[in-house]
């Protein structure tokens, strides 16, 4: 499946939570456009059977997003297999806690905090440092944000504003890091993954409904927009939150 003359041949990028669901669909799509792919989630055995699938421009490394130590060692691999740094996706993201935020555990706020929102900032901190950007070609970001970041969603209020801040760090870092790097953002809807099931499973017709395309997201439709934002088609786009959801929001919908 991998095609090395696509059109972002030579280039490389890393993308965290990828050893299935959303994460997994945009590695497989950046390695058709020819990019050499690092993949991480924190279950190795998983991770390994996605480098596998997605064939010899792949690598692995099984590690936590938000432990230090496991992102120093991907920019160690990174630099040793692949000897630049092109493209950052960062995909890993929680939610695993439900309900109103007046009751809300704090210990849990912050985990999803140090996931989803540190943990985005840490990795493109490390990623600028380790060269992110430095070919001709410059270097692009691109965040998964939520719909649940722009409107109020019932039960995942907290992850909602974790990834409120995800997009206002996607604004942030596009003036500070251009114009060497451009920095954009996706906020889907439901998207049909794991991650997601608990929304949509045994009734994914009735929730579908207030969906105007008709239906749920795939984690392909994420990845060809990833995919076009990573690529040079998009080198006048910065700064950006692309909502893809299906037209849920103009619906008056939440996610
Ligand atoms: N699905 C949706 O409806 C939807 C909608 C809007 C936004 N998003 C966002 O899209 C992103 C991907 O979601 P998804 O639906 O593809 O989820 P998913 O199917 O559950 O996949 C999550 C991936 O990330 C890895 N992962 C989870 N926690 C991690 C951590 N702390 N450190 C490293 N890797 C981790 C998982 O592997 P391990 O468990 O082995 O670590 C897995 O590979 C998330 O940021 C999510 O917030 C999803």
């Amino acid at each position: 499946m991998t095609h090395p003359d696509g059109p972002l041949s030579g280039r490389t990028a890393l993308v965290t939570g990828a050893s299935r669901g959303i994460g997994l669909a945009i590695a497989r799509r950046l390695i058709m456009e020819g990019v050499s792919v690092c993949v991480t989630a924190r279950r190795a055995e998983a991770l390994a059977d996605a480098v596998a699938e997605l064939g010899e421009r792949a690598i692995g490394v099984a590690g936590a997003a938000d432990d230090p130590a496991h992102r120093e060692e991907v920019f160690a691999r990174m630099t040793s297999e692949f000897g630049r740094l092109d493209i950052l996706v960062n995909n890993a993201g929680i939610n695993p806690v439900y309900g109103p935020l007046a009751g809300l555990d704090l210990d849990a706020a912050r985990k999803v905090f140090e996931v989803n929102v540190i943990g985005t900032l840490a990795w493109t901190q490390q990623a600028v440092r380790a060269g992110l950007g430095e070919q001709a070609s410059g270097g692009a970001i691109v965040n998964l944000s939520s719909v649940a970041g722009d409107v109020p969603s019932p039960g995942i209020g907290w992850y909602g504003v974790s990834k409120a801040a995800v997009s206002h760090l996607t604004r942030t870092l596009s003036v500070e890091l251009a114009p060497r790097i451009r920095v954009n953002a996706v906020a889907p809807a439901v998207v049909k993954t794991r991650f997601a099931e608990a929304i949509y499973e045994g009734r994914e017709d009735e929730v579908a409904a207030a969906y105007p395309a008709g239906r749920l997201g795939t984690p392909d439709d994420v990845a060809d927009a990833v995919a076009y934002l990573c690529g040079d088609g998009a080198g006048w786009i910065t700064g950006q939150v692309l909502t893809l959801d299906g037209g849920l929001l103009n619906a008056g919908g939440t996610a």
